[in-house]
């Protein structure tokens, strides 16, 4: 099971600036209000809490349906790209250097609408010998479509390539499965970043070569941790109650992620997009930030130790990394090289891991730990499950609705102006009278 540690955030280990047992007694009312609000699920976004007993066999005839295409490429976009990277990254890092090409698919995902990625992909795969998963919860969203629409032309409508994986009863994507495209559900009440747990993140998995099952065993296994009405075993709601007291009490409102993994990477950036998307509304919200150890700690953290005091970090420990590396009796001689002789490479980064966290701490800056015995698909399946929650839970405590996007609507409409779609001909005036009053420099 995942660790959590927060004595580094609290006030008799940090000083002053740390929180106290009296300030979370303090917001005990809210964490009730919010872990009750979760519980009862009323709200209809809130179908993705489910997930974790949903069955699984549509995902895994798909999954041996594709598995002989040579290549598969994933169109999507935000939600609906980032979860998938997690998995391929966190579970098959090199994937496509490394994979068994008699078990396993090359796999590409295209998550912007940047035509020189496009022509780079395309120019390595052989298109017709490619699965195609084409993700996108409103079957509508423009940077996915296009892609989509181009890929479709280039395969001459070869229907038997793809896998439409979106909402099942309505957008443009349910209609074409319905004339034929194989396709899967992104079930009711899962939003695009909260849908990783879903066929979204699912099918990729199975692809790679893991078992769906052991994602959504882990989700399950942490899920009644994170339902206790009682903040200091409800990790989760711990989590979120020490975010939103730092924020509210210390002014403290970025967050940053920091794994120690290369493996994580793309799970810091899957996190991001699930904070920022979520919590930033009504002029609240709680800003997120990606990093990963140890390499920014050669980057990041002398911002952290001395900069504003505005930051929370949210360390991310990797017990097992399920590989090492002995460091040789070579170069005895020099002092700087001769201490690290014996150990392993994971001797070296979890020591870093701790050095850095109680630095941080002497310093006064609020850090707490999340332990991760190892990076499986068991593991993974409790860490997007517990993110999610406590996002949802913070987003409750702040007060805001942690599942619509509502201002990321007028930079669509303004785009869809400017790409002439019929009826937002005013948007496009707009752009362009913008456009007129701007001052260029020419450098
Ligand atoms: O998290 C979200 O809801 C968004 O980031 C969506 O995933 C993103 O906008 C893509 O939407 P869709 O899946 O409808 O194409």
């Amino acid at each position: 099971m995942l660790g959590f540690n927060f004595s580094f955030m609290m006030a008799e280990v940090i000083g002053a600036k740390g929180i106290t047992e009296r300030g979370i007694e303090g917001a005990r009312s809210k964490a009730l209000a919010a872990i009750s609000e979760l519980k009862q699920k009323k709200r209809a976004e809130m179908g993705w809490l489910d997930l974790p007993w949903q069955d699984t066999s549509a995902v895994k005839e798909q999954a041996a349906r594709l598995r002989d295409f040579e290549n598969f490429l994933l169109l999507g976009i935000g939600g609906s790209a980032l979860g998938p990277k997690c998995v391929l990254e966190a579970l098959s890092p090199l994937h496509n250097l490394k994979r068994d090409k008699h078990k396993t698919p090359g796999v590409f995902i295209y998550d912007n609408v940047d035509p020189s990625t496009l022509e780079s992909i395309l120019s390595v795969i052989d298109i017709e010998k490619t699965a195609v998963n084409v993700i996108s919860k409103s079957g509508g969203t423009a940077e996915t479509i296009s892609a989509f629409m181009i890929i479709f032309e280039k395969l001459a409508g070869r229907k038997e390539n793809f896998v439409l994986t979106t909402d099942p009863e309505k957008g443009d994507l349910r209609k074409l499965a319905s004339g034929g495209m194989a396709s899967l559900p992104v079930p009711p009440g899962v939003g695009g970043r909260y849908s990783v747990l879903s066929p979204v993140g699912l099918l990729l998995a199975e692809l790679i070569g893991m078992d769906s099952g052991e994602l959504l065993r882990g989700a399950r296994d942490i899920h009644e941790k994170c339902m206790s009405e009682d903040v200091l075993k409800n990790p989760a709601l711990l989590f979120a109650v020490l975010v939103y007291l730092m924020q509210s009490l210390e002014g403290r409102g970025m967050d940053v992620l920091f794994p120690y993994s290369d493996r994580l990477r793309a799970f810091s950036e899957w996190f991001c997009q699930l904070w920022a998307e979520s919590l930033g509304k009504n002029g609240l919200g709680l800003t997120p930030y990606p990093s990963v150890g140890t390499t920014d700690q050669h980057s990041q953290v002398q911002l952290w130790m001395e900069g504003p005091a505005d930051k929370v970090i949210v360390f991310m420990r990797v017990e097992d990394y399920g590989a090492d590396f002995r460091i040789p009796d070579v170069f005895v001689e020099y002092a700087n090289m001769a201490f690290l002789r014996g150990h392993g490479l994971s001797d070296l980064i979890k020591a870093e891991e701790e050095a850095t966290e109680l630095a941080l701490a002497k310093a006064g800056r609020p850090n707490m730990t999340i332990t991760v015995p190892g990076i499986d698909a068991y593991h993974l399946g409790q860490m997007f499950h517990f993110f999610e929650i406590a996002t949802a839970l913070t987003g409750f405590l702040l007060g805001i609705n942690p599942f619509d996007q509502p201002s990321v609507e007028e930079g669509k409409r303004l785009t869809f102006g400017l790409m002439g779609k019929k009826g937002f001909e005013d948007k496009k005036r707009e752009v362009e009278e913008a456009r007129a009053g701007k001052t260029f420099l020419v450098l």
